[in-house]
């Protein structure tokens, strides 16, 4: 009966208990748990925005089994169905002011990569800045949002929101059907619980590792270094939208790309596509 099986697919819901026990080992570390919110990010924002000392938010997570108002990058939505994905936010204070939130992409997308490696057996591929693909598909997308101190114009901290795809949602909308795809795990055996938890645990672990190998590992993971792409800047850029070869990431997770006229140029924003996009 097609009702079975599509129940039959999707991952189970949280289970808190189980949740708390794998967040009771990181130290500091508390998770705000939503079966659904508008979005984890902008709740995340507003615990920094009310808080005395941000400090004490680091390590918190958000959680939320679905989100009615997930965001992407550059103002898009992004789709948070119930029972096909996991999406959280983690508040990350580091002792040092932020001055470059796009590495933190780099190095959450790392981490992300690294966890559904281990756990499910498939190797996803990274597309810069924020995307992780499988089978030519997006299957998780990261958002980190910078907290701004208005008083020091500093970044004293961010959001890392990121969303994933398990498995396939039936009703995805037409538009997204051609693009979006999952990990696609027939696993029960890994709870959302504890993917979770290894992305946050992964999360923390790398970002005291060594820069330049972690920016090596991304430059590994890149299905997009050495191929033709089309950029389009963000609105704000003065540039329009050209072509140019993807040749180098560099040690600020900048995308080094080669324009026609054999110029080059160093971005960090902005999005890329591929010609078969
Ligand atoms: C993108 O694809 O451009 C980034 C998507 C990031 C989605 C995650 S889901 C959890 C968190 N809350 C949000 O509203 N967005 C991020």
């Amino acid at each position: 009966m097609k009702l079975h099986d599509k129940e039959e697919n999707r991952i189970k819901p949280m289970e808190l208990n189980e949740l708390n026990e794998y967040f009771n080992q990181l130290s500091q570390s508390k998770v705000h748990f939503f079966k659904t919110i508008d979005s984890t990010n902008t709740y995340a924002k507003k615990l920094l925005e009310q808080a005395d000392n941000i400090c004490s938010l680091n390590k918190n997570v958000i959680i939320a089994e679905s989100q009615t108002a997930g965001r992407g990058r550059l103002g898009r939505k992004f789709y948070s169905p119930a029972q096909t994905g996991i999406y959280l936010s983690i508040i990350y204070v580091p002792d040092e002011k932020i001055t470059n939130p796009a590495k933190i992409t780099a190095f959450s997308a790392v981490a992300l990569k690294r966890v559904i490696e281990r756990l499910y057996k498939v190797n996803p591929k990274i597309k810069w800045i924020n995307d992780l693909y499988l089978n030519g598909k997006k299957i998780a997308g990261i958002l980190t949002e910078g907290f701004v101190n208005y008083t020091c114009g500093t970044i004293d901290a961010a959001i890392i929101g990121i969303g994933v795809n398990i498995q396939n949602n039936a009703e995805i909308p037409q538009d997204l059907a051609a693009i979006v795809g999952s990990i696609c795990s027939n696993d029960n055996s890994i709870t959302n619980a504890r993917f979770i938890f290894e992305i946050v645990n992964e999360f923390f672990k790398i970002m005291s590792e060594n820069s330049d190998d972690v920016i090596c590992e991304y430059k590994e993971s890149s299905f997009i270094l050495g191929t033709k792409i089309t950029v389009h800047p963000v609105i704000e850029s003065t540039d329009g939208i050209y072509e140019a070869t993807a040749i180098d990431i560099d040690n600020e997770a900048k995308l080094i790309v080669k324009l026609a006229d054999g110029s080059t140029k160093a971005l960090n924003s902005g999005e890329v596509s591929l010609h078969s996009e």
